[in-house]
């Protein structure tokens, strides 16, 4: 039958369309085409609900959770008092149990400039149950504070584990709007892996310290309820010469303790966890990594060492990544992939999570280790052995989005996005996990990306294949 024009016209719009789209696909990943209304976020006001000072004298605030061990059976309790020191003292006990227990901690305080902190309280709770509900109080008398968190079940090859995953927050009414839709997200992470860069005080004169308070004080609905994992990103440095302040992280380690020693490690920059089936490696991006430095001593160590048949999931959280294809911070973490990716590669690493770029990313599993000076061998490769690289900056902070991206997007980019959100990690078993990427304009439970990791030492998808 012979087709009329109009028809023929349409066939070639179609094939046109189609073409396009193939184009796109092939030239590289996948660069979204998800169109934000977009309005330039600002920091939430100081007298902002969400940054309301507990009430009471002397109420503790600021409260958060960390692993206060290598195993999850710790937690560290970290509070701020006002007025007074108050007591350092952490009451807890199990769900279902009359058994009122105490651990003591201790307060410090801090001057930067011309502010000085409250009271900065950190108390150790160790030898918890594993999986078990407990309560907690801080505080005294009238102005005493009640929350909970709930322990990991033991350490094991096949234990489910959900963990969210966020970066960059700041305190913009953004970062507002991530944090409720990690919150309300119903896969309900259990624990917070937090890639750097908190509050984003250094954007203030002087770094106005006042704004870790408020941050300290936003954070609270999830910190005060399960742990985060902390990694120290460029805006928890604080250097700042021309005030006299020259000791690097000085607010951060202050206020954002980390059970380092646990792990071996010399420094709360750098350290590990297990929690459930995952062996979590915090890089610090902001410290010598050189050959001979203490962090390369530890991490040379620390990747030898990790046991995959006791936690098969091996990930690292590290601010700046070393796989970015947006112009914001370009190869900025290339000197820490020169060292670092053999590693990644050499102990199968699962993923890395990185932030300091303010969009979200998903690479293929590619590496770029071959190179050495003279053989040219200097662009990534199909590598099964690597980790899947997933930057995920977009918590919303202070210093607007990243949308500039370079072009065409390189091969080893699977997804990317310059939108806010946070993701989600749910590890199913020994040989499944499951992320999902959540950005903030759709409904609590979308997907904008997601994957499924097939575990690096059980195998890829043909070896699990033969395992079952
Ligand atoms: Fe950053």
């Amino acid at each position: 039958m012979e087709l009329t024009w109009k028809r023929k016209l349409e066939w070639l719009v179609m094939v046109g369309f189609l073409y396009i789209i193939n184009a796109n696909v092939s030239e590289g990943g996948i660069t979204s085409s998800f169109l934000r209304s977009y309005n330039y976020s600002r920091d939430m006001p100081l007298d902002s609900d969400v940054f309301r000072v507990p009430p009471g004298y002397n109420a503790p605030q600021q409260v958060h959770l960390t692993q206060g061990d290598h195993l999850g059976k710790g937690v560290i309790v970290s509070w701020i008092t006002q007025d007074e020191p108050g007591s350092s003292t952490v009451v807890y006990w199990a769900q279902h149990s009359q058994l009122k227990l105490q651990a003591h901690g201790f307060f410090l305080t801090y001057n930067y400039y011309n502010y000085t902190s409250g009271y900065i309280h950190h108390c150790t709770i160790e030898n918890l149950k594993f999986d078990t509900k407990y309560f907690y109080e801080v505080g005294i008398g009238l102005t005493t504070r009640r929350f909970w968190f709930k322990t990991p079940p033991p350490v094991g090859p096949d234990v489910p584990y959900t963990f969210g995953v966020i970066g960059d927050l700041g305190q913009t009414y953004d970062s507002n709007i991530t944090l409720t839709h990690y919150e309300k997200n119903p896969a309900k992470g259990e624990t917070v892996l937090f890639v750097g860069d908190l509050s984003y005080a250094d954007a203030y004169t002087f770094h106005d310290n006042r704004r870790w308070d408020t941050w300290g004080r936003f954070a609270e609905r999830v910190a005060a309820y399960q742990p985060w994992i902390w990694t120290a990103g460029n805006h928890e440095i604080d250097f700042a010469p021309e005030i006299g302040e020259t000791r690097p992280f000085k607010p951060y380690t202050a206020r954002y303790p980390v059970s380092f020693q646990a792990s071996n490690s010399t420094s709360p920059l750098w350290y590990s966890i297990k929690r459930a089936s995952a062996y979590i490696i915090v890089v610090s991006t902001y410290s010598a990594v050189g050959k001979y430095t203490p962090q390369y001593k530890w991490l040379e160590n620390e990747f030898a060492k990790v046991n995959r048949k006791e936690t098969p999931w091996l990930i690292v959280l590290m601010h700046s990544p070393i796989y970015s294809s947006y112009v914001t911070h370009y190869m900025e973490g290339e000197t820490m992939r020169v060292i670092l990716e053999k590693w990644f590669v050499e102990y199968k690493v699962d993923v890395v999570f990185a932030g300091h770029v303010h969009a979200y990313e998903r690479s293929e599993r590619i590496s770029n280790i071959a190179y050495d000076i003279v053989n040219g061998l200097c662009k990534p490769i199909n590598d099964q052995s690597a980790p899947v690289y997933i930057t995920i900056g977009d918590g919303g902070n202070i210093e607007d989005l990243a949308t500039n991206m370079t072009e065409p997007q390189p091969k080893y980019s699977a997804f990317r996005e310059a939108s806010f959100g946070h993701g989600i990690l749910d590890i199913k078993n020994r040989s499944h996990a499951y992320f999902s990427w959540h950005r903030n304009q759709d409904g609590y439970a979308v997907e904008a990306d997601s994957i499924w990791l097939h575990n690096r030492y059980y195998g890829t998808r043909s070896d699990i294949k033969q395992l079952a």
